[in-house]
């Protein structure tokens, strides 16, 4: 992961907060502000290891309770200061019961509410946390397998928006030592931390840009959708768009854009 040290961090959803915790130490940022998502006790009471407490030794402002969706909870973070805003391996949180579920995912898919998270925190962002004359970036880091290659990362998340992607690269997390990858909703970390880190800025000529790989699956022999190809030629594409995959995904591209659509009506 780039991180220039004359640059001011906030991080968002950090489950535990030892990727903070590591980025702090090893990464040195000019400042960093951690956020989480659960209440401070409820932190404390899932995950038995934390960082919490390194954090405020060092004064490390920490923000429990921060919903990135909910402005009303947000407090004292600073607006309009911020370099860069860092969301590790964001995911919905799990639905406490099987009534709230069905509540949630009566009109929206579940596939939906997760591009919606990562949206708003993109707009939000850009709109709230980011110095207009800071280095502008926020960066995603998410897994190349499902659920979450169907996203459409890349693409979808920052569509009828003035938010450019500028690219990714490879999450390395041995540089980030002590950092454990938690589970959503549970005190356990995740084994397979392979991770992409996807970056965007409204700062189209944004020089990270050069340090970054392109999109992969662009153009005639690619499928932008599935993330897959090159196909050898018209034929082996029009096979793969009958695939179950392809049609999945035009599903979700359509509920998608139903919510954006929804979107320019209010
Ligand atoms: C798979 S966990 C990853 C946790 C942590 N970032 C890591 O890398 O270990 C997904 C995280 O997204 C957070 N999250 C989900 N919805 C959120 C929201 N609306 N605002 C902020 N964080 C959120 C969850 O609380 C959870 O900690």
């Amino acid at each position: 992961m780039i991180i220039n040290k004359e640059w001011r961090v906030l991080t968002v959803g950090d489950g535990d907060l030892s990727f903070s915790a590591s980025l702090l130490t090893h990464h040195q940022p000019s400042s960093l502000t951690a956020t989480v998502f659960d209440d401070s006790e409820i932190l404390l009471a899932k995950y038995a290891v934390n960082d919490y407490d390194t954090l405020l030794q060092k004064k490390c402002p920490v923000l429990c309770g921060f919903d990135v969706m909910d402005p009303s909870s947000w407090g004292a973070i600073k607006k309009h200061y911020f370099d860069v805003v860092i969301f590790q391996f964001p995911l919905i949180p799990a639905f406490k019961s099987h009534q709230e579920f069905q509540e949630k995912c009566k009109e929206v898919h579940i596939n939906t509410l997760n591009r919606q998270l990562l949206r708003t925190f993109l707009i939000h962002s850009f709109e709230h946390f980011l110095d207009p004359n800071g280095a502008r970036l926020c960066y995603i880091t998410s897994k190349d397998v499902k659920p979450y290659k169907e996203w459409n990362i890349e693409n979808a998340l920052h569509r009828n928006t003035d938010i450019e992607y500028l690219g990714w690269h490879n999450f390395d997390i041995d540089a980030f030592p002590g950092y454990k990858v938690r589970n959503v909703d549970r005190d356990k970390h995740v084994k397979d931390t392979k991770g992409i880190t996807y970056v965007w800025s409204d700062n189209k000529q944004h020089p990270l840009k050069q340090e970054l790989s392109a999109a992969v699956y662009k153009g005639e022999a690619y499928c932008e959708l599935c993330a897959t190809g090159p196909y050898n030629n018209t034929e082996d594409k029009l096979r793969h768009n009958q695939t179950r995959k392809h049609l999945n995904m035009l599903n979700y591209e359509a509920l998608w854009q139903l919510l954006l659509d929804r979107e320019n009506e209010i």
